[in-house]
């Protein structure tokens, strides 16, 4: 039977939305770029000309990669590469692009090979909005779907895909994939005459919507929300009240605005929105505060605050209409404070704002360590001329705000609450191992925890629009957001994104754009329309505006906030020309790494994981951040990045397919430099970590070939293989090393570095490292130590901090629980070479979604059940079944030889709700 909506919360009896996650068909075609592109595609030939204009820049190792790159899409009608050995501008690189006049490409003999196609074909023509399906074409109402998958939003079409050393390096290597969704749902007849509004959070990419066989439009951007008024009159009659409605969408990855992996389809949640005629407009109320500086409290935990609420009204009904707007201000379910006001809306289909006054008394701070949030309910009643029995309410919303101060100083840096607090943050893309962007809401809050874990204190949203639930959670958790338009000139995309995300505490920093991404015919021109835009939605809101990109840098930069790209070494000078202009880090290090590998292998594509790779742009860990730990006139920074992520594969490609910038693993596993970061961002935590491991191969037993599974002992050998580089990470300020309970020496540890010890002889046993907080100390403040491990026995299963412990996951078929396993020997100590095929398996009402290693050259499909441990771990991911009803799931990791691990998950009642 058809389904009926997925209910999710009711709000209040006024207002109903509904989350659209189930039952969705799904039909995908797959556009591997073709092995040869033809030339004959291309027939201008560009040779030593420079065209401008040219949006996407991909990242390829060669000229015929980037003809690829081109070539699949109708829409690109330009390619133009760098030929090594040229100094070409503006970057060394492979650039494409539609819409752009080939004969007005220039002669620069600067070393561009290029082609492209004259002024056609064009971009193919695009349904508009009132067109109509053909009868019996995929997005009419009548098509038969029951051939096509069925999935459960959120979805990535393209992690689906097989890796393919042809398609795109910047995207990961995974084919760019058209898809199309259907889905049947139900508008109930008492919505008739109701505003009835669809919205997309987020759909990769170039979408086309269809309601009923008849196009309701379009929306280009993959990372921009957009929606339809159903209720609008000339939509309103395509809606089929208290019947069955069918949704069709078209979505199209292959002609990319970006240089990482991006994903494909419908990745954030759809919602249908039914509210009276009169209502709020959407992200219509704007809720900030402001507190008396001088009455914070010592502890910068409390306040005296005022809350000036400014709140849209729309009137769709068909007359004048009065109402009554309460507001009413809550913190921990009590009421605090409240202001009520009347509003005329003369006309019919009119708006109005209304500004009110609410005295917050002694408010509890937002900040780092205490997120106190506060709810404001906004309570439409209309007042004339309705009759009686309707002077309810009309709409009730609930906006959640935070209270606290931020001020950015040029001297001395970024203040949270009158309070000096040194931004400690990492940039991250949207995508995770065994999902990729299909992340469930849940899940960010485990995407931040795991930042949290090694100190990091705030997220920048590289390089677009995050998702909603990705904001709510760093509210909820205290962590630091620099919230990342798209698009330099493009202010729409900047008001959508401004009016939705102005009341989250958790961004102290609107960002313009990054890069490439605000380059404009006249980017300081749109930059200054942009934050006219920001200061139009966000009057009250004191943040600063940033953007990741040189150009606008220099004394007159017309930033607030001044963000560094790279460029370390330039901060002393730039501040000593522009001392009044506040200074970040917006985009540091790019430091890259794998956890477990200890020599750069450009040939399986790993990157050893002591800290002495960077590319020529970027620094290693160390350099990059004692730059800024040790300049009080930086506020911050922010490292690239913090999780590893799908594409961008530097320095090498294929078969390397992930980064390795991550302080963490695509799956979340530590590396050794994490163990950095967290020394130096909890420096009142002491902590020592040694590294490599302790379990290498000598001469009598050779080493194992690496990523073959193994039984017992695999190990890894160096250069030599017979002596090792020992480095030790600590915050304290000296640090000994004893091999064998021999000592070989005490070292002092510099401030931001680490101790060192070279060529130390391999001989199995025991390593201990002590750190000691003070010179001449005696006791140590913290050890770590390594041991030659035995042969791998059994597997090693705990929940990774997704769910806290013994939490139940819900029985949504949208939520996920992660699940860390190691390979260990039979004293329970990690087997650090140990590659087992691990498979995991759910008996119970679930399965298994996805897996991950961490290891950037793995081409096992994200949602495989089984992977090679890398290094000796592995993550499998499981999902419970959408059944609502409580239970309990096995779950269990096994490989060949090895004991396997199993745990047991329950399962939570619930409904279809994947987010409340
Ligand atoms: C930066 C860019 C990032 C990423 C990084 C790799 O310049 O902003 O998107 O490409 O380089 O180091």
């Amino acid at each position: 039977m058809l389904t009926l909506f997925d209910f999710i919360a009711v709000a209040a009896a006024a207002r109903t939305d509904y989350i659209l996650s189930y039952d969705w068909k799904f039909a995908s075609e797959s556009f591997p770029k073709p092995e040869n592109c033809s030339a004959s595609k291309f027939p201008v030939d560009l040779t030593d000309k420079q065209c401008f204009g040219l949006k996407n820049q991909a990242q390829v190792a060669d000229e015929e990669t980037c003809r690829q790159t081109c070539c699949g899409s109708d829409e690109c009608t330009v390619w133009q590469w760098c030929r090594p050995g040229h100094a070409c501008s503006p970057a060394n690189s492979c650039w494409t692009g539609d819409d752009v006049d080939v004969y007005s490409c220039t002669s620069t003999q600067s070393g561009w090979a290029s082609s492209g196609r004259g002024n056609g074909p064009g971009p193919a023509p695009t349904p508009q909005p009132g067109d109509k399906c053909a009868d019996g074409s995929w997005c009419s109402a009548s098509y038969d779907d029951a051939a096509w998958r069925n999935i459960t939003l959120p979805h990535d079409m393209v992690v689906e895909g097989v890796f393919t050393e042809t398609a795109d390096k910047s995207h990961g290597y995974l084919p760019s994939a058209i898809g199309r969704y259907r889905k049947r749902f139900e508008v109930p007849a008492s919505a008739h005459g109701m505003h009835v509004r669809l919205d997309f959070e987020g759909a990769m990419a170039k979408s086309i919507v269809y309601l009923n066989g008849v196009c309701l439009g379009g929306h280009g951007s993959g990372y921009t929300p957009f929606g339809f008024e159903l209720s609008a009159a000339n939509v309103s009659k395509l809606v089929r009240y208290g019947a069955t409605n069918v949704l069709a969408v078209h979505v199209d990855s292959q002609v990319d605005d970006s240089w990482w992996y991006d994903g494909g389809g419908i990745y954030r949640n759809v919602c249908l929105t039914v509210t009276p005629p009169l209502h709020f407009e959407q992200w219509g109320v704007y809720a900030p505060s402001i507190v008396a500086e001088h009455t914070i409290s010592v502890d910068a935990t409390t306040a005296q605050a005022m809350l000036y609420p400014s709140i849209e009204v729309v009137n769709d009904g068909p007359g004048a209409i009065s109402f009554t707007l309460t507001s009413i201000v809550s913190f921990g379910g009590a009421e605090v404070g409240r202001a009520v006001s009347v509003g005329l809306i003369a006309t019919a289909q009119d708006r109005a704002t209304l500004n009110q006054t609410i005295d917050l008394g002694t408010a509890h701070l937002w900040g780092i360590t205490h997120p106190n949030l506060y709810t404001l309910t906004t309570i439409l009643t209309p007042i004339e001329p309705v009759e009686a029995a309707d002077t309810q309410a009309s709409d009730v919303l609930n906006t959640t705000f935070g209270v606290r101060t931020i001020r950015f100083d040029a001297t001395n840096g970024f203040f949270l609450n009158g309070q000096a607090t040194k931004i400690l943050g990492c940039a991250n893309h949207q995508d995770i191992a065994g999902l990729g962007t299909a992340v469930p809401d849940a899940l960010q809050a485990y995407r931040i925890t795991a930042l949290q874990e090694f100190g990091a204190n705030a997220w920048r949203t590289a390089h677009n629009q995050p998702s909603k639930a990705l904001l709510e959670a760093a509210d909820r958790l205290g962590f630091l957001v620099w919230d990342e338009n798209h698009h330099n000139g493009q202010p729409y995309e900047m008001e959508l994104l401004i009016r939705r995300d102005r009341n989250h505490p958790s961004i102290v920093i609107w960002s313009l754009c990054n890069e490439v991404l605000c380059e404009t015919n006249n980017k300081t021109a749109d930059g200054l329309i942009a934050m006219g835009v920001i200061h139009k939605w966000d009057p009250l809101g004191n943040r600063p505006v940033s953007a990741n990109n040189n150009d606008l840098n220099g004394p007159q930069t017309i930033l607030d906030l001044q963000g560094f790209d790279y460029a370390t070494g330039s901060y002393d000078d730039w501040h000593k020309r522009a001392p009044t202009i506040p200074a970040i880090s917006s985009e540091t290090s790019s430091a890259y790494g794998d956890r477990g590998e200890y020599k750069n292998d450009p040939a399986s594509g790993h990157v050893t994981g002591y800290d002495t790779e960077n590319p020529s742009w970027g620094q290693t860990t160390e350099v990059a951040w004692s730059a800024i730990l040790t300049r009080s006139f930086m506020s911050g920074g922010f490292t690239w990045t913090g999780w590893d992520y799908k594409g961008e594969p530097t320095p090498y490609q294929w078969p390397n397919i992930n980064s390795h910038f991550g302080i963490l693993d695509i799956a979340g596993f530590w590396k050794d430099r994490t163990y950095w970061y967290s020394a130096y961002y909890k420096p009142e935590q002491p902590q020592t970590h040694v590294f490599p491991h302790w379990s290498w191969a000598t001469a009598a037993e050779p080493a194992a070939p690496h990523r073959v599974p193994c039984e017992g002992l695999c190990h890894r050998t160096q250069s030599n293989g017979q002596t090792v580089d020992l480095w030790v990470y600590t915050n304290g300020v000296e640090a000994e090393l004893f091999v064998n309970n021999a000592s070989l020496g005490r070292k002092p540890v510099a401030k931001y570095s680490h101790a060192q010890w070279s060529a130390v002889p391999y001989v199995a046993g025991r390593v201990e490292a002590r750190s000691y907080a003070q010179v001449g100390d005696v006791e140590p403040s913290s050890t770590d130590v390594i041991e030659t491990v035995g042969p791998a026995t059994a597997l090693v299963m705990r929940p990774a901090a997704n769910l806290a412990p013994g939490a139940a996951l819900p029985a949504n078929g949208v939520d996920v629980a992660f699940f860390h396993v190691s390979v260990v020997d039979a004293a329970g100590r990690l087997v650090p070479g140990a590659a087992h095929n691990v498979t995991f398996s759910v008996s119970g009402p679930g399965a298994v979604v996805g897996t991950g290693n961490g290891d950037p050259s793995s081409h096992v499909p994200d949602h495989a059940p089984a992977r090679p441990a890398y290094h000796g771990l592995v993550l499998g991911i499981v999902k419970a079944d959408d059944t609502g009803e409580a239970a309990e799931m096995n779950v269990t990791a096994s490989a060949m030889g090895l004991t396997p691990a199993m745990q047991t998950l329950k399962v939570e009642r619930g409904e279809r709700k994947p987010r409340l």
